[in-house]
């Protein structure tokens, strides 16, 4: 297997080097890479990424694979290309803003491609972002986009940040903020839960400020804080404004303000969450909501912090303190 994986990760290296030289330097990358300039990025930062293009007609890897008569056997075990009926193998990527994904040593192991909408390409029914499939050397699970960078950051500053999309993570080291990673599309695995906690004692989760990203936090915080000691904050989007979106928006002074003075903790993001689409006025409703908050309150370890909370809570509700207190204790028995 040693020797397959090997051959599998210079493939991959290989076919970086050429998508990336497609954009850079061909007329078939041109529509591409004034996108990617449009959207703030600099040669320097395609570069630092190793972003690429695939072109449209599906024959770019294909060529040089056949002129470098790569086997059936490794193109196939690769996921960079797909074979039709009658044999001919076909580029899987084309029309595709090209991301490599690299493993923990930095080797790229997979692609992740962005749909590149022109007036003559209709991708409606195509996925936005289109990942390689799993591979003996690409495990989605295992793995988290720019992990290899991040960790380096990490062991600095004692802390990894957790974004949406590949595209956040990038707009964000634009910004200065180069501690950051993505999970592939999917929600946070174990396995992924198990690489932050090698490298890092502290998660800042920072993901997109619409529903999808709101409720994508309030997941990520319920496993995390019953499955691991991580010191978790989160830094809240404005309402529909993705990290990339707010750097393009507001700059990147104003994103790392909001990631370092404008950070939630898990309860005081979990106060805002629960009176998501509650009428506080009415009582019931009111009731429902302190209810879930003595839930929240047991689960904060720091006595001080919990205790700021009480007094907070206290105020905003006009009750007092020692009713808090009793009803947390009451819920931790009941928990036992
Ligand atoms: P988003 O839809 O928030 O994408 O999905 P984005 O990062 O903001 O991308 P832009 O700004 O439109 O280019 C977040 C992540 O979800 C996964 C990708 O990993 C993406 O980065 N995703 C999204 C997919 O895997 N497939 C899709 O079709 C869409
Ligand atoms: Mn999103
Ligand atoms: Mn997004
Ligand atoms: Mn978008
Ligand atoms: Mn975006």
């Amino acid at each position: 297997h040693q020797r397959q994986q090997n051959e599998l990760i210079k493939l991959h290296e290989k076919a970086a080097e050429i998508f990336h030289h497609v954009l850079l330097n061909t007329q078939a990358g041109e529509q591409a890479l004034s996108y990617l300039k449009g959207r703030g990025l600099t040669e320097e930062i395609i570069a630092e990424f190793q972003i690429g293009f695939a072109p449209r007609e599906r024959i770019l890897l294909k060529k040089i694979f056949e002129n470098e008569e790569v086997s059936d056997e490794l193109l196939d075990a690769s996921g960079l290309m797909t074979q039709r009926d009658n044999g001919e193998w076909l580029d899987r990527f084309y029309q595709r803003i090209m991301f490599p994904i690299r493993n923990a040593q930095g080797k790229i192991i997979a692609f992740s491609g962005r749909i590149l909408q022109t007036e003559n390409f209709d991708s409606d029914k195509m996925p936005k972002y289109l990942n390689s499939p799993e591979t003996l050397i690409f495990n989605k699970r295992q793995t988290l986009f720019n992990y290899d960078q991040a960790k380096n950051e990490a062991r600095k500053e004692q802390e990894l940040t957790l974004f949406e999309g590949f595209m956040d993570v990038i707009a964000a080291w634009t910004a200065g903020v180069k501690n950051g990673v993505a999970s592939m599309g999917t929600s946070l695995t174990n396995e992924q839960i198990k690489m932050i906690q090698r490298v890092s004692n502290k998660l800042l989760l920072c993901y997109d400020g619409d529903s999808a990203g709101i409720e994508a936090t309030k997941r990520a915080l319920d496993l995390l804080s019953s499955e691991t000691t991580l010191e978790l904050s989160v830094a809240r989007l404005p309402d529909g404004l993705d990290p990339d979106d707010y750097i393009g928006k507001y700059g990147a002074e104003e994103f790392v303000r909001l990631t370092k003075s404008g950070r939630e903790t898990e309860f005081t993001f979990k106060m805002s969450y629960f009176k998501r689409g509650k009428n506080l006025k009415n009582e019931q409703e009111r009731f429902g909501y302190l209810q879930e908050m003595v839930k929240e309150l047991v689960k904060v370890p720091s006595v001080i912090e919990r205790e700021v909370y009480i007094n907070q809570i206290a105020e905003e509700f006009d009750i007092s303190v020692e009713a808090i207190t009793e009803e947390i204790r009451g819920a931790q028995q009941d928990g036992h």
